[in-house]
């Protein structure tokens, strides 16, 4: 069916998009956090919207505006981001988790500013594991038929490497971003292939992060 204001290929459908990257904090001024932008998220959330769906985005830290007509849940850290997914996800027809959250969070917060102490090194920052978000939600679907995607940045064996994170999560589609790819010479290439738990294998070349989201949609859209 060809995609059109008319036949919007996601009316009627609940999807949950997670983005950016959560923050862990070790003290009230201080947090370990990655660099994730949150744009390749937020573009799913406005091409979901574009495609008829009800859009919930659960945002841990960016610095990026609500996108319009998008029910956006703000999150902080892994554990508060897993509490809205699961939340968000009771009703929804798709997950997309986007987001990179953290693996590990330090295995103590201090209620108070940790202060330096004349002559005396810095203890060691002791970490512990946060919750697969994505693997829970794969594994105990809220809803029969529920399409649960995720994303991943591989180097080396990429196709090797995203197969077994797709068979270890349980979920439907893997979004793999292939990055440092020996044939570039040394330039940085972003060439994204989504893998399916059915085998299937399709190439996104190189391009905005719009055309990546599209072509997740119409991956999701099949499997509806
Ligand atoms: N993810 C998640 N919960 C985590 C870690 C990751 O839900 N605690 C999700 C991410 O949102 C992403 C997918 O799992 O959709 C893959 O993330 P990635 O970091 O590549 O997977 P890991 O299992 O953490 O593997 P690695 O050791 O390579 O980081
Ligand atoms: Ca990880």
């Amino acid at each position: 069916l060809a995609r059109g204001a008319a036949e919007p290929d996601l009316a009627g459908r609940h999807v949950v998009i997670s983005a950016g990257g959560t923050r862990e904090p070790l003290d009230p001024v201080r947090f370990l956090g990655n660099r994730s932008s949150g744009k390749q998220g937020y573009a799913l959330a406005r091409t979901a919207v574009a495609r008829g769906a009800r859009v919930t985005l659960v945002s841990a830290n960016t610095a990026l505006a609500d996108p319009a007509g998008v029910d956006v849940v703000r999150v902080g850290t892994a554990v508060q981001l897993r509490e809205a997914v699961l939340k968000a996800a009771a009703d929804a027809d798709v997950v997309v988790m986007a987001a990179a959250v953290a693996d590990f969070r330090p295995a103590v917060y201090a209620g108070g500013k940790i202060k330096k102490k004349d002559g005396q090194d810095p203890a060691p920052v002791a970490l512990v594991r946060n919750p697969d978000v994505l693997a829970e939600i794969s594994a105990d679907r809220a809803r029969a038929g529920q399409v649960v995607v995720g994303f991943a940045a591989e180097t080396d064996d990429v196709l090797a490497n995203g197969r077994a994170k797709l068979a270890r999560k349980g979920c439907d589609l893997l979004v793999v971003n292939e990055v440092g790819e020996a044939r570039t010479f040394g330039s940085e290439e972003n060439e994204a292939v989504i893998l399916a738990s059915d085998g299937s294998e399709t190439q996104v070349p190189y391009g905005p992060k719009e055309a990546l989201a599209e072509v997740v949609w119409d991956q999701v859209a099949a499997r509806l």
